[in-house]
C-alpha cells in the first residue's frame, strides 16, 4: 500500500551534509521509502497522506552502545573512574537480572524510553543472564526497536557477575537457540578482553564464525584497563590483538570507545571493517578521555555514536548527539582538531548507525523508514522566522521526549 509522509523533511545523506525540503513529502511503499519530493508527483494524487504539517519529519536515532541493565543504575556512582565504577556499582547492578519478573520490569521501561525518545536501531549489551537476555529482546520488539542484542560473557575479574567458563559457552549456545525475533538479532558480547579467559575468548570466536554472528565489545577505553590488558596478553602488541588472536576482528565488530586507539589501531579498524562507537558522555562522566573522532573518521574508519547507559547519564541521542559536539571542542582545544559540527554530529548519530544495520545514506528510497516527527512549535519564540537548519540546530540542542510527535521503525508507525 502506497502512503505518503509531509511535513519539513530533514535528513543528513553524507558526514556534514544536511538537506531540507520544507513542506515536502516522503512516499513510501509499505512502509519502504520510494523517493522524496518537494512537490507530490501526479501519480500519487489520489494516495492518502499522513500530513504533519509544520512540523519537522527528521531520520531516528540509532544507538550503537548501551548496557541495558545499567538503566536502573542511571546517574550513580559518576565520581569514579571505570574500573572503580565496574566493581562498586555496575557488576552489582548487573547481578539483579538473575531475577526475571525485575528484568521484564526494568526492560520493559527500557523499551518505552528508547521509542519515546527517538531510537529506533540499537546494538545492546544485556547481562550475563540468558533468560532475561531474552526478555530484552522480546521488549524490544514488542516496543518497536530493533538491532541486536548480546548476553555478556565475563569468566574473570567480574565480582557478582562472573560466570563459570564452561557455563558461559553453553549458555550463550542455549541463548543462540532461543533467539527467534523477527527485528531484534543476536551479537555476540566478550564484555572486554580483561573479563574474558583465553577459552572464553577462542570459543566465542568458534561461536562467531560457524554462524555468521557479528561481535560487539569495549576498546583502548581507559588508561589503566590498556595497561592490564597488555599485562595479561603480552603477546600481543597492542588490545584490539587480543581480539583480533580469537577472530573476534572482523567486519561487522562494534568496539566501544578507543579513546586511546593510536595511528595502528585505527589502521587495524579501517583495514578489518571494524566501527568504533563513540560515547562522549560516557568517556567525559568517567574521566577516560577524550577520543580522536576526526582522526577516526579522516583515516576511514566507520565511527557511529552510543549512550554507554549508565557510564553515560543521558538515554535520549539528541543529548548524545550534542555531548560529541562539546567534547569534540575539548578535542579542539587540545589538539587543534577541528571539531564535529551539527549536521556532522547529526550524521554520525543516525546515518551511521543505521548504516551498520544494512541501511543506504539519509532517507533512502529502498530502506524501510526510520523516522521522527518533531513538533518545535513549543520551543523559545525566536526573534525572527528559522530558517530549517536553524530549527533543526536549535531541535537537536533543545528537544526532549515531549517534542517527539511520533515515531517511525522499520516501515511501521510505533509511536
Ligand atoms: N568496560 C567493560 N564493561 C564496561 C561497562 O559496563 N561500561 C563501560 N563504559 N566500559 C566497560
Ligand atoms: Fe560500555
Amino acid at each position: 500500500m502506497t502512503t505518503i509522509l509531509q511535513g519539513n523533511i530533514i535528513h543528513t545523506p553524507e558526514l556534514g551534509k544536511l538537506e531540507t525540503i520544507p513542506r515536502g513529502y516522503i512516499v513510501l511503499e509499505d512502509g519502504v521509502i520510494q523517493g522524496l519530493f518537494a512537490r507530490l508527483p501526479e501519480q500519487y494524487a489520489t494516495c492518502p497522506v499522513e500530513d504533519w504539517g509544520d512540523r519537522l519529519v527528521m531520520q531516528s536515532f540509532a544507538d550503537l552502545h548501551l548496557h541495558a541493565p545499567q538503566y536502573p543504575m542511571l546517574g550513580m556512582g559518576m565520581d569514579l573512574p571505570l574500573l572503580d565504577w565496574l566493581n562498586a556499582y555496575t557488576f552489582r547492578t548487573e547481578a539483579r537480572f538473575s531475577d526475571t519478573d525485575y528484568a521484564r520490569r526494568v526492560y520493559r521501561a527500557l523499551a518505552e524510553d528508547l521509542i519515546s525518545s527517538g531510537t529506533t536501531r540499537v546494538s545492546a549489551f544485556s547481562s550475563r543472564h540468558t533468560d532475561a537476555t531474552l526478555i530484552l529482546m522480546e521488549e524490544l520488539e514488542r516496543a518497536g526497536v530493533t538491532g541486536q542484542v548480546g548476553k555478556v560473557n565475563m569468566d574473570r575479574n567480574s565480582g557478582q557477575s562472573q560466570e563459570e567458563t564452561e557455563a558461559s559457552i553453553a549458555e550463550t549456545v542455549r541463548w543462540l537457540e532461543h533467539c527467534r525475533f523477527d527485528r531484534v538479532k543476536p551479537v555476540l558480547t566478550p564484555r572486554f578482553t580483561p573479563s574474558c579467559s583465553n577459552r572464553l575468548l577462542e570459543a566465542l570466536g568458534e561461536l562467531a564464525a560457524e554462524h555468521g554472528l557479528p561481535v560487539q565489545s569495549h576498546l583502548s577505553e581507559n588508561a589503566g584497563e590498556v595497561d592490564w590488558v597488555r599485562q595479561l596478553h603480552p603477546d600481543c602488541g597492542q588490545y584490539w590483538e587480543t581480539y583480533q588472536k580469537y577472530g573476534l576482528w572482523k567486519p561487522g565488530t562494534l568496539m566501544a570507545h578507543c579513546v586511546f586507539s593510536d595511528e595502528r589501531e585505527q589502521a587495524a579498524m579501517g583495514e578489518n571493517g571494524v566501527t568504533a562507537v563513540h560515547c562522549a558522555a560516557s568517556n567525559m562522566n568517567l574521566c577516560s578521555g577524550t577520543a580522536p573522532v576526526r582522526e577516526m573518521l579522516e583515516r576511514g574508519v566507520s565511527v557511529a555514536l552510543g549512550s554507554d547507559i549508565a557510564g553515560g547519564d543521558q538515554l535520549a541521542m539528541y543529548q548524545v548527539v550534542t555531548a560529541s559536539i562539546r567534547a569534540s571542542k575539548v578535542k579542539r582545544m587540545e589538539t587543534g582538531a577541528a571539531f564535529l559540527t551539527v549536521p556532522e554530529a547529526y550524521w554520525l548519530g543516525t546515518t551511521a548507525g543505521h548504516r551498520y544495520f544494512g541501511a543506504g545514506d539519509g532517507f533512502a528510497a529502498g530502506d524501510p523508514l526510520h523516522a521522527i516527527v518533531v513538533d518545535d512549535s513549543g520551543l523559545p519564540e525566536p526573534v525572527r522566522e528559522l530558517s530549517l537548519p536553524e530549527r533543526f540546530e536549535r531541535a537537536i540542542y533543545l528537544m526532549d521526549k515531549g517534542h517527539i510527535a511520533a515515531v517511525y521503525s522499520d516501515g511501521r508507525r510505533v509511536r
